[in-house]
C-alpha cells in the first residue's frame, strides 16, 4: 500500500509525495495583510511536502477574526502571496489558498465597530482569541437572505485573485466552526429560509461557494476542509452523519479534488463512515505521530496525511520522518508573535 514518499495523483496535478502542510494560522502578515519576505521563507523552509495549504486567508475586510492573517481581496495581496507560490513551485510543491470568512469568531475591534455576522444571533462561548483586553465574544448579527450572495461574489473574487497569484488551486475553509460551518450545523444555525433547516438548507452556502470556486477552477483545483469532529468554537450538530454524509455525497458528485478531514484520530471519528462516499483525494489530519500517519497510508485508511505543530517546530518534517529523526518540541509562545523567532528559525536536521 502507500508510503509517504510516493507520489499522488489530486485532480490533474501529481503530487511529489502525500505529506502535506496543514494550513495554520500564524499571525505574521501584518496589518496590511499581505504576505512579506518573512512569510517566503517560512513556506519555502516547508515546501518539501507534497501539497502546501495556505494558513487561512480572508476573502474581505470584514471576513476577519485575528490580527495580521493574510488576505486575499486586494492587488498587493496578489503579489505578496504570488512571491510565496513561486518560491514553492521552485521545490515542485503544490500550493492551494484557504479562503476563509470567521463569520461570529471575531470581534467589532477587528471590523471597524461592526458587528461580526452568523447564520444566526447566536453567541459563541469563549474569549476572542489573542484581543487584549480579554473580552467573551459578542452576540453576532444574523445575515439577512439578501446579503448572502455577496459573501459568495466575495469568496468567488478570492478565488480568481488566486489565480492571478499563481496557485494550484483552492481549498474552502468549511471547518471549525467558522462562517461555513455555523450555516452548516444545527447548533448555530437556527434559520427558518431557504438556508436553515434541513440538511441540503445547511448546506447551501457550502455548496454554493463550491460551486463559484468550480466556475473559477474547474472542479480538479478545489478541495473542501471539514472538521466532522464538531468540538472547535461551540459547535455541534443533531445528525453528525446525515450532516456530513450529504455533504461528502455532495462533494463527491461534484469531483472535486480532495478533502481534508480535521478529526482522523478522534475517538468518535467519522472519517471511517465518511470517506468510502468520496471519490477524490481524503487527507487526514489531527493528532497523527509519524507512526500513525504511516500507518493510516499502509492501511489504505487516507490517500495522503496532515501535520500542523508538527510541521510548524520542524520545517525538514519529511526528512525526519522518512529517517526516523526525533522532532523539534514545538513553542506555543511564539505561536501568533511577531517575527522570525519560533517561525523560521526552528532548526533542520544537520
Ligand atoms: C486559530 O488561529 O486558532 C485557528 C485559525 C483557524 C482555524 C483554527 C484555529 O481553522
Amino acid at each position: 500500500m502507500a508510503d509517504l514518499l510516493d507520489s499522488l495523483k489530486l485532480g490533474d496535478l501529481l503530487l511529489k509525495n502525500r505529506l502535506v502542510l496543514a494550513p495554520l494560522t500564524r499571525s505574521r502578515s501584518g496589518d496590511s495583510r499581505v504576505p512579506n519576505d518573512l512569510n517566503v521563507e517560512y513556506y519555502q523552509q516547508r515546501a518539501n511536502a507534497g501539497l502546501i495549504l495556505t494558513e487561512a486567508t480572508v476573502i474581505s475586510p470584514s471576513a476577519v477574526g485575528y490580527a495580521k492573517t493574510p488576505g486575499l481581496y486586494n492587488q498587493q495581496q496578489v503579489y505578496g502571496w504570488k512571491k510565496v507560490v513561486d518560491a514553492v513551485h521552485q521545490q515542485d510543491a503544490k500550493i492551494f489558498v484557504q479562503l476563509w470568512h470567521v463569520g461570529r469568531i471575531s470581534d467589532p475591534e477587528l471590523l471597524n465597530g461592526e458587528t461580526p455576522v452568523s447564520a444566526s444571533a447566536i453567541k459563541p462561548a469563549g474569549h476572542v482569541s489573542l484581543l487584549r483586553p480579554k473580552r467573551e465574544y459578542v452576540t453576532p448579527r444574523a445575515l439577512e437572505i439578501n446579503e448572502i450572495q455577496a459573501i459568495v461574489a466575495d469568496y468567488k473574487h478570492a478565488a480568481v485573485l488566486a489565480k492571478e497569484a499563481g496557485f494550484d488551486g483552492v481549498e474552502l475553509h468549511a471547518a471549525n466552526g467558522y462562517l461555513i460551518d455555523q450555516f452548516l450545523q444545527t447548533k448555530t444555525n437556527h434559520r427558518e429560509d431557504e438556508y436553515g433547516g434541513s440538511v441540503e438548507n445547511r448546506a447551501r452556502l457550502l455548496l454554493q461557494v463550491v460551486d463559484a470556486f468550480i466556475e473559477v477552477w474547474g472542479a480538479d483545483r478545489v478541495g473542501v476542509h471539514l472538521a466532522p469532529r464538531r468540538d472547535a468554537h461551540d459547535m455541534g450538530d443533531d445528525d453528525p452523519r446525515g450532516t456530513f454524509g450529504y455533504v461528502v455525497e455532495q462533494l463527491s458528485q461534484r469531483h472535486i479534488a480532495f478533502i481534508f478531514a480535521r478529526e482522523y484520530q478522534a475517538e468518535d471519528s467519522l472519517s471511517p463512515y465518511l470517506r468510502p462516499k468520496f471519490s477524490g483525494v481524503w487527507i487526514a489530519n489531527e493528532n497523527l505521530t509519524p507512526e500513525s500517519a504511516k500507518k493510516i497510508l499502509a492501511d489504505g485508511e487516507a490517500d495522503a496525511v496532515s501535520f500542523g505543530k508538527a510541521y510548524i517546530a520542524n520545517p525538514d518534517l519529511l526528512d525526519r520522518l522518512v529517517k526516523n529523526a526525533p522532532l523539534n518540541e514545538l513553542n506555543p509562545e511564539t505561536l501568533y508573535a511577531d517575527g522570525a523567532e519560533g517561525y523560521t528559525d526552528y532548526p533542520a536536521l544537520k
